[in-house]
């Protein structure tokens, strides 16, 4: 397998009405997304007496869960970290909602959720942002091969995601599909970006509701190359 499959996007001056519609209201969700983040990431800013500053705000690590569900997990894992800015995302508003009930219920300042897809998402992450940890619960498998292209695991995602990470941060991986578990095992392999991590512990054991569903799973942990020379 090799890095950098990604096709550009056609160069035809004819493109689609609906292309343009749909690019306007990708940036509308995206300009909505960015100030939900700066609302969270201020309020965390103000619940935090360290970090001085600056004029992109000041320097902050957050443990990141992407495609959250309901939030069992990141609540559970805020609730024992409740020091740890930690920010969770999903697809469905619905789930984002049930996840920010429980958030309130236990009062955990530092734990956000929001109604976001993953590559908007690091699209409209502030600079100043790094992952302390990367938390991938299982994600949604498209066992079909014409599907793959939807698995979150991609190659740009990969090494984007690698120069998000803060020093000593880590990405963790749990599915039950094992094509899935082979699909990521061979793209942190073939990224030039990560390289996996066989002596971490897991993060946090908590059974997701997809979890509670399967009679077996299977994890894997990388960290950024760079960490490594
Ligand atoms: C199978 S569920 C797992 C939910 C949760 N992690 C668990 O273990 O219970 C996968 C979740 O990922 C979300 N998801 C899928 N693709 C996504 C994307 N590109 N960006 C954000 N969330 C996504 C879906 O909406 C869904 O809630």
């Amino acid at each position: 397998m090799k890095e950098g499959s990604n096709e550009p996007l056609s160069n035809s001056k004819e493109m689609p009405e609906g292309y343009f519609k749909e690019l306007k209201r990708q940036e509308l969700r995206k300009a909505e997304l960015a100030s939900l983040l700066d609302e969270a990431l201020k309020e965390e800013a103000r619940n935090t007496d360290t970090g001085p500053e600056t004029d992109s705000g000041p320097e902050t690590e957050i443990v990141f869960e992407a495609g959250c569900g309901h939030g069992h997990w990141l609540t559970s894992y805020a609730t024992k970290e409740p020091e740890v800015c930690c920010v969770g995302i999903d697809l469905i508003a619905s789930r984002i909602t049930k996840a920010n009930h429980k958030k309130e219920k236990r009062s955990l300042a530092k734990l956000h959720f929001l109604k976001a897809e993953l590559n908007e998402f690091l699209e409209v992450l502030p600079e100043h942002i790094k992952f302390k940890s990367v938390i991938f619960l299982f994600p949604d498998p498209w066992p079909k091969a014409r599907h793959h292209k939807n698995r979150m695991i991609q190659f740009p995602l990969l090494k984007l995601l690698a120069q998000k990470m803060a020093p000593n941060g880590k990405l963790y991986f749990r599915t039950d599909d094992q094509a899935y578990y082979d699909w990521t095992i061979e793209h942190l392999g073939a990224s030039e970006a990560w390289t996996i991590d066989n002596q971490t512990a897991w993060i946090h054991e908590e059974a997701t509701y997809f979890q509670n569903l399967m009679d077996s799973y299977y994890s894997v942990i990388a960290q950024p190359m760079t960490l490594n020379g």
